[in-house]
Protein backbone atom coordinates (compact mmCIF):
# COMPACT_ATOMS: atom_id res chain seq x y z
CA UNK A 1 0.00 0.00 0.00
CA UNK A 2 3.13 1.91 0.62
CA UNK A 3 3.00 3.22 -3.44
CA UNK A 4 -0.64 3.89 -3.36
CA UNK A 5 -0.84 7.44 -4.90
CA UNK A 6 -4.16 8.05 -2.75
CA UNK A 7 -2.52 6.83 0.43
CA UNK A 8 0.06 9.08 0.24
CA UNK A 9 -1.95 12.05 -1.07
CA UNK A 10 -4.89 11.81 2.05
CA UNK A 11 -1.64 11.53 4.47
CA UNK A 12 0.22 14.30 3.28
CA UNK A 13 -3.03 16.56 3.41
CA UNK A 14 -3.28 15.14 7.01
CA UNK A 15 0.14 16.07 7.94
CA UNK A 16 -0.07 19.62 6.73
CA UNK A 17 -3.69 20.11 7.63
CA UNK A 18 -2.94 19.16 11.24
CA UNK A 19 -0.25 21.45 11.47
CA UNK A 20 -2.04 24.43 9.75
CA UNK A 21 -4.81 23.95 11.83
CA UNK A 22 -2.32 24.20 14.83
CA UNK A 23 -1.32 27.22 13.80
CA UNK A 24 -4.46 28.67 13.12
CA UNK A 25 -4.94 28.20 16.61
CA UNK A 26 -2.14 29.53 17.65
CA UNK A 27 -3.19 32.51 15.96
CA UNK A 28 -6.73 32.37 17.17
CA UNK A 29 -5.34 32.39 21.08
CA UNK A 30 -2.18 35.40 21.18
CA UNK A 31 -3.48 37.84 18.46
CA UNK A 32 -3.36 41.50 19.07
CA UNK A 33 -4.16 44.69 17.61
CA UNK A 34 -6.86 46.91 16.37
CA UNK A 35 -8.36 44.12 14.60
CA UNK A 36 -8.81 41.79 17.22
CA UNK A 37 -12.63 40.62 17.44
CA UNK A 38 -12.19 40.02 13.14
CA UNK A 39 -8.61 37.96 13.30
CA UNK A 40 -9.51 36.33 16.09
CA UNK A 41 -12.73 34.90 14.69
CA UNK A 42 -11.05 34.32 11.45
CA UNK A 43 -8.58 32.40 12.98
CA UNK A 44 -11.33 30.50 14.84
CA UNK A 45 -12.73 29.83 11.97
CA UNK A 46 -10.18 28.01 9.60
CA UNK A 47 -8.93 26.07 12.97
CA UNK A 48 -12.60 24.32 12.77
CA UNK A 49 -13.08 24.23 9.15
CA UNK A 50 -9.35 22.65 8.93
CA UNK A 51 -10.06 19.86 11.87
CA UNK A 52 -13.32 18.83 9.77
CA UNK A 53 -11.56 18.38 6.52
CA UNK A 54 -8.58 16.95 8.01
CA UNK A 55 -11.02 13.97 9.36
CA UNK A 56 -12.34 13.65 5.57
CA UNK A 57 -8.83 12.25 4.73
CA UNK A 58 -8.49 10.10 7.22
CA UNK A 59 -11.59 8.39 7.17
CA UNK A 60 -11.21 7.89 3.30
CA UNK A 61 -8.06 6.00 4.41
CA UNK A 62 -9.96 4.20 6.15
CA UNK A 63 -12.50 3.19 3.55
CA UNK A 64 -9.69 2.21 1.56
CA UNK A 65 -8.40 -0.20 4.11
CA UNK A 66 -5.32 1.51 5.55
CA UNK A 67 -4.69 3.13 8.46
CA UNK A 68 -3.76 7.32 8.48
CA UNK A 69 -1.15 8.92 10.16
CA UNK A 70 -2.06 9.79 14.01
CA UNK A 71 0.45 11.00 15.63
CA UNK A 72 2.09 14.38 16.41
CA UNK A 73 5.48 12.65 15.75
CA UNK A 74 4.47 11.84 12.13
CA UNK A 75 2.62 15.04 11.48
CA UNK A 76 5.95 16.99 12.25
CA UNK A 77 7.78 14.22 10.13
CA UNK A 78 5.54 14.50 7.16
CA UNK A 79 4.51 17.75 6.92
CA UNK A 80 6.26 20.63 5.08
CA UNK A 81 5.08 23.31 6.60
CA UNK A 82 6.62 25.23 9.56
CA UNK A 83 5.26 26.11 13.11
CA UNK A 84 4.72 29.52 14.01
CA UNK A 85 6.61 30.48 16.60
CA UNK A 86 5.45 34.17 18.96
CA UNK A 87 5.75 36.75 19.34
CA UNK A 88 4.12 37.77 15.65
CA UNK A 89 1.91 40.89 14.94
CA UNK A 90 -1.42 40.03 13.05
CA UNK A 91 -0.13 41.22 9.83
CA UNK A 92 2.28 38.57 9.74
CA UNK A 93 0.06 35.61 11.25
CA UNK A 94 -2.10 36.58 7.95
CA UNK A 95 0.85 36.55 5.78
CA UNK A 96 2.34 32.97 6.67
CA UNK A 97 -1.55 31.67 6.72
CA UNK A 98 -1.85 32.83 3.40
CA UNK A 99 1.93 31.38 2.03
CA UNK A 100 0.87 27.92 4.03
CA UNK A 101 -2.65 28.39 2.41
CA UNK A 102 -0.96 28.69 -1.16
CA UNK A 103 1.69 25.90 -0.87
CA UNK A 104 -1.05 23.87 0.12
CA UNK A 105 -3.14 24.60 -3.13
CA UNK A 106 -0.05 24.02 -5.19
CA UNK A 107 0.15 20.20 -3.65
CA UNK A 108 -3.58 19.90 -4.18
CA UNK A 109 -3.22 20.88 -8.03
CA UNK A 110 -0.72 17.68 -8.02
CA UNK A 111 -2.94 15.28 -6.07
CA UNK A 112 -5.75 16.05 -8.42
CA UNK A 113 -3.56 14.65 -10.56
CA UNK A 114 -1.67 11.65 -8.80
CA UNK A 115 -5.14 10.16 -7.58
CA UNK A 116 -6.83 10.32 -10.87
CA UNK A 117 -7.70 6.31 -10.94
CA UNK A 118 -9.71 6.78 -7.54
CA UNK A 119 -12.46 9.43 -8.55
CA UNK A 120 -13.59 9.30 -4.78
CA UNK A 121 -10.34 10.29 -3.37
CA UNK A 122 -9.83 13.20 -6.25
CA UNK A 123 -13.63 14.48 -5.68
CA UNK A 124 -12.57 14.89 -1.83
CA UNK A 125 -9.01 16.84 -2.38
CA UNK A 126 -10.82 18.83 -4.94
CA UNK A 127 -13.38 19.88 -3.06
CA UNK A 128 -11.09 20.81 0.07
CA UNK A 129 -8.91 22.49 -2.52
CA UNK A 130 -12.15 24.29 -2.98
CA UNK A 131 -11.65 25.69 0.57
CA UNK A 132 -8.01 26.66 0.49
CA UNK A 133 -8.83 28.68 -2.21
CA UNK A 134 -11.44 30.35 -0.70
CA UNK A 135 -9.31 31.09 2.10
CA UNK A 136 -6.39 31.86 0.70
CA UNK A 137 -8.37 35.04 -1.13
CA UNK A 138 -9.70 36.35 2.13
CA UNK A 139 -6.39 35.98 3.30
CA UNK A 140 -5.26 38.33 0.52
CA UNK A 141 -8.26 40.39 0.97
CA UNK A 142 -7.24 40.88 4.62
CA UNK A 143 -3.85 42.20 3.22
CA UNK A 144 -4.98 44.46 0.80
CA UNK A 145 -3.65 42.42 -1.88
FE1 LIG B 1 -11.87 30.09 20.88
Amino acid sequence: MENNPCLTALNQLIADYSLTAQNARLCHWNVIGPHFEDDHEFFGEIYDELADETDLFAERIRAIRSNPISTLTDILKITKLKEYVLPMTARQMQKNMLADYECISNEMWEMAESTADDAVTQDIIVGSQRQIDKRAWMLRAMLGE
